[in-house]
């Protein structure tokens, strides 16, 4: 979603801001603008497009000079998306400016008192309301300036403020919405991503929900809304700029699908204890004691993120036979929920940020919950807000449909499932045998990707379709409508996932020819029963893609995945279906990295 960057410095800002905004594009947003000045400059300087970064670049002009400036990519909430309604937003003065991220909920209110006070409204944000206070304020400081506004909002907002009377700085502040700051050599960045900063600087301090900071070239300094100073140790960021460039593929998604073996691999990196068949997982903050003390786990997620829950919730129940599952945490956060103490709360998000998971999250800690957080983004606000937790070190991820990210969430379960049932009744003999299939799943996920060639075929087959039709039973059932949510997100085919087991309740009578089915067939304890729905849509004449672990019989087409321990094998089942929504897409020429209506981040409700 809507993306923030800035710059002060010695260096000419607009190049500088254009590329980072081209870094935050993966976030999905529908328009940009940029906001420059300097020292010497007499003034503020804007220039904003509805469309791409490359249309807002389009319409800089040459002498669009400066050495502090700020820029956004906004992704509509209030009012459509137009050149008037892009941020930055100035005051009627030109003097100040302002990009934020987030609501501001009391902004009709806001807006309803200043209009009647003679301020006149140039767009439909909530976000101008913020240019207008700050521009009226009559303290004398920038910061106070600011301040005094952010006492009047309610809502959530990261935002970057300049003003012309003080062109040596930027004033940023944060509740609900990331601000991270950039550290450099006489010259500071401020972004709502480390995407856009890590080009610049690996050195990055993030602000907390109720702080701010002052950017000056050579110096910043952070404090709450209330002005107390506050302490800020930069921290160093792994992920360097070019983990997040395409790497000869043609799109992201692609990228990031081919580099799954090696991301399985560093979530299992360090963490296996061969001695105790176990795995080590530090950052839980959990002892043996609290971790047998777990009565009950809800996983809570949204998205991708929601599904790999599902799986492990299926991987606990089974490993650590604890009672388990995964609702979706926009759901869980609205209906007061009953929090148990002995419940141990997972939030799961790759980007730490995602509004509906922070929100749960809050709610349950106010509730005096144990949250762990499965996270993929290090320092983000899940990440922050748990008591401990996972990362599932996946690398960046920038195409807006997760794939590494999926697959590395669902190892990371699988490691926190061992984890559990080897401080309750999982056997030496059964932790060995997970920790073998976990170390074989890199080779596995690669032998997999080697026949995308026959993915690609099979693909070119399906994409006429209209709407298909994913089923799976117990451990294929998540499996099933992850990959009906990849399919319907990439490649705009409706798609619908069921329980192999309801077919007969309501699906089967959408069988036909004209209605693919995807059947997830692992060779496990269920395996006739899946060979048997099979049969029935196959009496019905529909076509069948199966995805198992031999040739299907009753199946038009056959996926052949290598075969792991029966728990771990929905990990490998969901790649040739990652790869298929990918073809279908792209035989349908999508958008793929970028599909249209979603965001990468959803920092808003
Ligand atoms: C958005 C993205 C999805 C993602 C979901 C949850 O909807 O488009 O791909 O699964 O958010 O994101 P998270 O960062 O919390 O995993």
């Amino acid at each position: 979603m809507c993306g923030i960057v800035g710059y002060i410095g010695k260096r000419d800002v607009a190049p500088l801001l254009l590329e980072g905004l081209q870094r935050l594009e993966y976030r999905g947003y529908d328009s940009a603008g940029i906001v420059v000045t300097s020292p010497k400059a007499a003034g503020l300087k804007m220039v904003k497009a509805k469309g791409r970064v490359r249309d807002l670049e389009a319409k800089v002009p040459a002498r669009f000079k400066g050495t502090t400036g700020i820029a956004h990519t906004r992704w509509a909430t209030h009012g459509a998306p137009s050149d008037l309604n892009a941020h930055p937003h100035m005051s009627a003065d030109d003097k100040v400016a302002v990009v934020h991220n987030g609501i501001i909920d009391n902004a009709a209110d806001l807006r309803r008192k200043l209009e009647a006070d003679g301020v006149e409204f140039l767009s439909e944000t909530d976000t101008e309301v913020l240019v207008h206070l700050i521009a009226r304020s009559e303290a004398q400081k920038l910061e106070d300036k600011v301040r005094e506004t952010l006492r009047l909002i309610e809502g959530t907002y990261g935002i970057a403020v300049m003003h012309a009377d003080f062109p040596e700085r930027i004033v940023v502040a944060r509740n609900g919405s990331p601000v991270v700051l950039g550290i450099g050599e006489k010259e500071m960045f401020v972004a709502s991503d480390i995407a856009a900063l890590v080009a610049h600087t690996r050195q990055i301090v993030t602000l907390d929900d109720g702080e701010m900071a002052t950017l000056k070239a050579d110096d910043f300094r952070t404090y709450t809304t209330e002005g107390t100073r506050t302490t800020a140790e930069p921290t160093t960021v792994e992920w360097e700029a070019a983990s997040y460039d395409m790497g000869g593929h043609d799109t992201y998604m692609h990228k990031e699908i081919h580099e799954q073996a090696e991301a399985v691999d560093r979530v299992l990196r360090g963490r296996i204890d061969d001695r105790f068949s176990t795995v080590h997982l530090g950052g839980l903050n959990l002892d043996a004691r609290d971790a047998r003390a777990v009565r009950r786990v809800k996983i809570l997620g949204c998205g991708t993120s929601y599904h790999a829950g599902q799986i492990g919730a299926q991987m606990i129940e089974e490993l650590a036979r604890i009672p388990a599952d995964a609702e979706p945490a926009s759901e869980f956060r609205y209906r007061n929920a009953v929090v148990d103490p002995d419940t141990l709360y997972i939030a799961v998000s790759q980007s730490g940020e995602t509004y509906d998971v922070l929100a749960a999250v809050q709610e349950l800690k106010r509730k005096g919950a144990r949250v762990l957080g499965i996270v993929n983004v290090v320092g983000s606000a899940i990440a922050r807000e748990a008591d401990g937790g996972m990362y599932v070190h996946a690398g960046p991820e920038v195409c807006v449909v997760s794939t590494k990210c999926f697959t590395n969430t669902c190892v990371a379960f699988a490691l926190l499932a061992l984890h559990l049932g080897r401080t309750r009744d999982l056997s030496v003999r059964d932790g060995k045998r997970i920790i073998e299939g976990l170390r074989k799943l890199p080779q596995q996920i690669s032998e997999m990707l080697e026949r995308e060639e026959d993915i690609k075929k099979l693909a070119a087959q399906y994409a006429d379709a209209r709407s298909m039709l994913f089923i799976g039973r117990v451990r294929g059932y998540p499996v099933a409508r992850e990959a009906s949510l990849k399919l319907k997100e990439v490649s705009y085919i409706h798609a619908e996932a069921y329980p192999a087991s309801e077919l007969k309740h309501g699906p089967l009578a959408l069988i036909e020819p004209a209605l693919p089915t995807v059947a997830i067939v692992p060779d496990d304890d269920l395996l006739e029963k899946n060979r048997a729905a099979m049969e029935e849509i196959k009496a019905r004449s529909g076509q069948i893609l199966a995805v198992a672990h031999q040739e299907q019989e009753k199946a038009d087409h056959t996926i052949v995945v290598p075969k792991n321990e029966d728990e771990l094998d929905p990990i490998l089942m969901g790649i040739p279906l990652q790869l298929l929504a990918y073809h279908t897409a792209l035989s349908l020429g999508r958008d793929i990295d970028k599909p249209r209506n979603l965001a990468k981040s959803v920092t808003v409700e």
